[in-house]
């Protein structure tokens, strides 16, 4: 494998996990803070080297390539009303990048979307975001995997190290940690429901060789009645080396409610406009315990639970 300047970002899922606010709105183009949650995945992504930028749409979600194109009505607007202060941020948006579209048709699974962007991604590897994982860290996460691919020639995941009792969420990664946060990946288990043989997940952030095209091409529907890009990776596995990479950051799953609360919360307090007196704000809510609502929290704890765990795989 050798120069990397293609990333897929998937988005042609239907979110249910964040209905009903999701039914019309791409859960992509759900703010955090002040931008759309793809677009923090765009600037990783360019903040990482890459240049050729694929989104993978489905029907209704022209709205997210709108967001990076012109509006050549609004600028002129602002142009005219003398907002040059917004005028800069709107076009700062629409030259950050070019993207090409493919659509993907039926959403037959993770897998399946990858597999929609073959065409477009060319005989190169490739980097693929799930948009709705956001990742906050000082160096992109992706630039951090880069150095290990640069270096090896090789697929790698990204990995996240959870508790014993969440790795029946998650794709848990067998093999052996080789130090210096890369893993040599020997096999990967979706969801194990005992005996995961690691407490590494794998989180949505991959860099793979085209090779993986064929891959998917012949892999059959599996959970949940779809193509599972897993199902791929594992057979990947099988022809050589295969990395993870422990990230230095935090991930967020906000494609479901409570990550993107918590998102929500974290970005804000990191906003240089807003930070301070979101920070103040919260320490009145909560600084002196008063004013939390324990029934309530009690309450919404209770429904998290009951909420329908996450079914990446
Ligand atoms: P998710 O499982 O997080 O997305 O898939 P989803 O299916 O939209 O969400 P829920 O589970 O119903 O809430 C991971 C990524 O893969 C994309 C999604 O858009 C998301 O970014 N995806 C999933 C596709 O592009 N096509 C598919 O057929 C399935």
């Amino acid at each position: 494998m050798n120069g990397l300047r293609t990333c897929v970002f998937p988005c042609a899922g239907f979110g249910t996990r964040f209905f009903p606010a999701t039914k019309v709105i791409p859960k992509e183009m759900l703010p955090l803070v002040d931008k759309p949650i793809l677009q923090y995945g765009i600037e990783e992504a360019r903040g990482s080297g890459m240049d050729k930028l694929i989104i993978v749409t489905s029907q209704g979600k022209d709205s997210i390539i709108d967001h990076f194109d012109r509006s050549s009505s609004l600028e002129r607007s602002l142009r005219e009303r003398e907002k040059f202060d917004l005028l800069s941020e709107v076009e700062a948006v629409s030259s950050m990048v070019d993207l090409i579209a493919v659509r993907q048709k039926d959403a037959l699974g993770l897998g399946h979307a990858v597999l929609t962007a073959r065409d477009a991604v060319g005989n190169d590897p490739f980097a693929v975001v799930l948009p709705d994982d956001v990742i906050l860290s000082d160096e992109p996460c992706l630039a951090q995997m880069r150095r290990v691919f640069e270096e090896t020639g090789r697929p790698v995941v990204a990995l996240m190290e959870v508790a014993p009792e969440e790795t029946s969420r998650y794709g848990i990664v067998a093999g052996e940690m080789k130090g210096n946060r890369r893993f040599k990946v020997s096999d990967m288990v979706e969801k194990p429901k005992t005996d995961p043989p690691s407490s590494y997940a794998i989180i949505g952030r991959y860099i793979l060789p085209p090779e993986i095209f064929p891959l998917l091409e012949k892999t059959q529907r599996g959970a949940g009645g779809e193509i599972q890009l897993t199902d791929a990776l594992r057979q990947l596995v099988q022809s050589g080396d295969f990395y993870g990479y422990v990230f230095e950051g935090r991930r967020y799953d906000a494609g479901e409610k409570l990550g993107y609360l918590k998102a929500t919360v974290d970005y804000a307090l990191r906003h240089p406009a807003l930070g301070k007196e979101f920070a103040a704000y919260l320490q009145g809510l909560f600084g002196n315990g008063k004013a939390i609502d324990r029934e309530a929290a009690a309450d919404s704890g209770r429904a998290a639970r009951s909420e329908k765990p996450r079914q990446r795989v």
